[in-house]
């Protein structure tokens, strides 16, 4: 099922860009991102045409979704007296970095547990975690099983300093946040969706958040986008990740209309072993968008959402008259952890 049925409850651009304009805000992103055409790709895959959303382009030290996210977030830690952040993610992840950077930006010290890092070479977001400056803290695999222990400790240590710790996995704001720029990233999507006069739009992406933020958006504003969510990561079930906060987000934002898991087709068959090991697939896919429109997508998220992207047009699972938009998300710096499979792989 898509979301076809227009929104008889739908706002106008005004209405919606008020509900996100009523949540304090500092300056941090790149925006708008640019819209741009891929007619390389489109030509050799010759399937229907394919547009990117350049949400790589946000700028927070080499772009990504968060540059968005911290631009809501970051406010409502520095108002709540927070001076200090604690954030737990993974070795190569680029949460971590954009967190750093928005950090740094706004005066906040930076805590950064990072799992399965013991021992890892000091590349991509790690090595920028490092250069950013953050405490870091390079979990081998047993202590990773108990992150969150080890990060509560060191908030009861940096408390008892006369520090007030934000642990970011302990708010629910940190998990509803990243959808409210993308509504507003809807809301320009719409005004250079009309600019290009492109029509039968089906934007793909991760099934995450951001995608979530553009549902949400099209569906206030009674648009008849189709969405299509990549899963990347087995142990992050989509429940518990967006689905479970769809009524938080409605609420907190008061709109209309929320997203449902029927809103987006979900399509779970390109994770490969899991989550950080890149595929075959993906490694192709990565070389095929950068040699035909030289777009960089990531092994972890991006990369995935393309290889199932071109997978889909080979096998002519999108229609020929739709615009496929391929929403990218970020993640460049995580390609260079990835470098010895990427240099080695023959394509
Ligand atoms: C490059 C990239 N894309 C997509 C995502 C998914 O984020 P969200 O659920 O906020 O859309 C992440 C998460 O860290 C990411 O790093």
């Amino acid at each position: 099922m898509s979301i076809n049925k227009i929104s008889k409850k739908r706002l106008s651009v005004k209405q919606l860009q008020s509900k996100i304009d009523k949540f304090p805000r500092i300056k941090i992103a790149h925006t708008p991102t640019p819209l741009e055409e891929m007619p390389n790709l489109t030509k050799t895959l010759n399937g229907p045409k394919i547009w990117v959303k350049r949400e790589d382009m946000t700028g927070l030290v080499y772009g990504g979704n968060k540059a968005r996210h911290y631009e809501f977030e970051m406010p409502v830690i520095k108002n709540e007296g927070y001076d200090t952040i604690i954030n737990i993610m993974d070795y190569h992840s680029n949460n971590a970095r954009m967190t750093a950077a928005a950090a740094n930006k706004t005066e906040l010290k930076y805590i950064l547990i990072l799992k399965n890092a013991y021992n890892r070479k000091i590349q991509g977001n790690l090595l920028l975690d490092k250069i950013l400056g953050s405490e870091l803290h390079l979990l081998d695999e047993k202590q990773s099983i108990n992150a969150h222990d080890y990060a509560t400790k060191l908030k009861i240590k940096y408390e008892k300093e006369g520090h007030k710790v934000y642990l970011l996995e302990d708010h629910l704001f940190p998990k509803l946040v990243g959808m409210i720029g993308f509504v507003e990233a809807g809301i320009e999507l719409k005004n250079q969706i009309k600019e290009n006069q492109l029509n039968n739009i089906h934007i793909i992406g991760v099934a995450g958040r951001s995608l979530c933020g553009l549902i949400i958006a099209s569906k206030n504003l009674g648009l008849d986008w189709k969405f299509t969510g990549v899963t990347v990561n087995y142990d992050m079930p989509l429940e518990g990740y967006i689905f479970r906060h769809n009524e938080d987000i409605q609420n907190l934002l008061d709109v209309p209309m929320t997203f449902y898991e029927t809103d987006m087709k979900i399509l779970d068959n390109y994770v490969g072993e899991g989550y950080g090991v890149m595929t075959s697939q993906v490694a192709e896919a990565i070389h095929l968008s950068a040699q035909t429109d030289a777009i960089i997508c990531d092994p972890n998220y991006t990369g995935t959402v393309m290889a199932a992207l071109i997978d889909q047009v080979r096998k002519k699972n999108f229609n020929k008259n739709e615009t496929i938009i391929f929403l990218h998300t970020g993640g460049l710096p995580a390609l260079f952890t990835f470098s010895e499979e990427l240099a080695s792989f023959s394509f």
